[in-house]
């Protein structure tokens, strides 16, 4: 199981963030908060109901909707895209 995410910038082409994961505080929230709580930028302008897709990471998930478990049980790769970063 993925024990951290790495966070990838396509814009700045740089890995902006390395950040553990800590299930035990951690799975329940959506990726979209996970990613906010570790400091990253998430674009947004419907407050995470899903309706702006701002929020989209490695170029289909709505980060906003999805769970941060989901997502890594999901994921084979430990990377997350972001295309404005
Ligand atoms: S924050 Fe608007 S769709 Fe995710």
């Amino acid at each position: 199981m993925i024990q951290y995410l790495n966070i990838q910038g396509l814009a700045s082409k740089s890995r902006i963030k390395r950040i553990e994961i800590k299930f035990d505080i951690s799975s329940q929230l959506s990726l979209m908060d996970f990613l906010i709580k570790n400091g990253i930028t998430v674009a947004s302008s419907c407050a995470g109901e899903g309706r702006c897709r701002k929020c989209i990471v490695n170029e289909n998930v709505l980060s906003c909707q999805i769970n941060l478990k989901q997502f890594i049980l999901n994921e084979v790769e430990n990377t997350i895209e972001i295309s404005y970063l």
